[in-house]
């Protein structure tokens, strides 16, 4: 049901980063102003107006209300990191790592990444559209109401087109991860990056609103991902990298270089990376859900936020390294696991994501302009978003001013 006013009324509380100046970093990615007994007005997809209950005036004509009472409302969450597009499962892989394999040595010997690429190429156009809407479906069940999601599982042009317009036909933000792995068929990664480069970037430049490519031994090389996101950024794509996931191999400094919008997983990052990463507008984006998945070390988060790097986090969504998408409990991990606290938990999962996906001035926010995308938690205490570990307390959520799941609204 599509609604011109929405009135979220009588809400335990209302939690919102505030912050200005983004990508959001030091002390104002603490700032979290919440007010109690509040409402949101919502009109025409948009927020119109916050505030308490006892400053909201008469509303002439017909609003929707729903009964926020005992609920607390925090923005729409945004999932800036997914590989939501893909074939198959990788359940006998998580079964053989589950007894001692290495994620690494599954890689080397052909599994890993390579095995959901066959999946994914023989799961055809209309296979891949109906996997992104079921992954959708999955994530905003957890409110997730932006997602961006990433090729990278076809490596071949037909199924790399294919698998950015599934992508945008599930409302995503689409990245092209041209560069994720070297698919069989060609002899080293040069050869495929000379064939990605000339036969698919000129269509997915056309499709896709960012480039990320993995720098890691057995996928890109520095010098590889240079020329790669090179031609990427000529072509008008932001960039961005999957970089020091295992090892550090400088994917960093490029990043910083090229200005690029993020820099994802960092897991093996130390302290030149940190300090590379404080003095550059380029955000961390964190990834705990798969350094758990992988028993691997986490991120230096606290390190990264004192030093003054923004960063943000996400799910990594994919079949492979983070078979996870809810970004409730990926706060749960950035809060226990990354160190960070609720707080800047929520700014990482909100403003600081929105802003990887050049969307920073839209959503992220529950405040009067921005989309009104908003998550409304069975808890009085907006906290519980990261301390209910894995609980099931998502009551509502509305998008562009829609609910979108659970609670419907009375017509008043
Ligand atoms: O971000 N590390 C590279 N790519 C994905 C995992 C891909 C997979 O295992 O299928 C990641 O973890
Ligand atoms: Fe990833």
């Amino acid at each position: 049901m599509t609604l011109t006013r929405l009135l979220v009324r009588d809400l335990a509380q209302l939690a919102t980063p505030t912050g200005d100046e983004l990508p959001l970093r030091g002390q104002a990615l603490r700032q979290v102003d919440v007010v109690e007994d509040a409402f949101v007005l919502c009109e025409d997809g948009r927020i119109a107006e916050t505030g308490r209950m006892r400053d909201l005036g008469r509303l002439g004509g017909e609003v929707a209300e729903l009964d926020g009472r005992g609920l607390s409302a925090v923005p729409g969450l945004v999932d800036c990191h997914t590989h939501a597009c893909f074939g198959g499962d990788r359940v006998e892989e998580f079964a053989l790592r589950s007894s001692g394999a290495s994620y690494e040595e599954l890689h080397a010997a052909g599994g890993g990444i390579l095995s959901t690429v066959r999946a994914t190429r023989a799961a055809g156009e209309e296979g891949l559209s109906e996997a992104v809407s079921r992954h959708r479906a999955w994530m905003l069940r957890w409110g997730t109401t932006t997602f961006e999601a990433k090729s990278g599982y076809g490596l071949d042009r037909d199924t790399e087109l294919a698998s950015l317009r599934a992508i945008a036909d599930a409302g995503g933000v689409v990245t092209w991860l041209g560069a994720h792995a070297v698919p069989p068929e060609f002899d080293g990664a040069d050869a495929y990056l000379d064939f990605a480069l000339a036969e698919v970037l000129p269509e997915a430049a056309k499709l896709a609103e960012a480039a990320d490519v993995f720098v890691e031994r057995g996928a890109f090389d520095v010098e590889q991902a240079r020329r790669y996101l090179e031609a990427c950024r000529d072509a008008g794509l932001a960039l961005r990298l999957h970089g020091d996931q295992f090892t550090e191999l400088g994917a960093v400094s490029l990043a910083v270089e090229l200005g690029a919008r993020s820099i994802d997983h960092l897991e093996a990052t130390g302290d030149e990376g940190i300090r590379a990463l404080a003095a550059s507008g380029v955000v961390a984006v964190l990834l705990p859900a798969s350094a758990l998945f992988l028993s691997r070390p986490m991120p230096r988060a606290r390190d990264l936020v004192d030093a003054g790097a923004a960063v943000a986090v996400a799910t990594d969504f994919n079949p492979g390294s983070a078979f996870c998408e809810s970004l409730p409990l990926v706060c749960s991990l950035a809060c226990t696991q990354l160190h960070l606290s609720p707080e800047e938990a929520l700014a990482a999962c909100t403003v600081n994501a929105a802003h990887v996906l050049g969307r920073g001035a839209a959503v992220g926010r529950i405040a009067p302009g921005f989309d009104a995308d908003i998550l409304l938690l069975e808890a009085s205490d907006w906290r519980h978003l990261a301390y209910h570990l894995g609980g099931d307390l998502v009551r509502a959520v509305i998008r562009k001013g829609e609910v979108v799941r659970g609670a419907e609204p009375a017509l008043r």
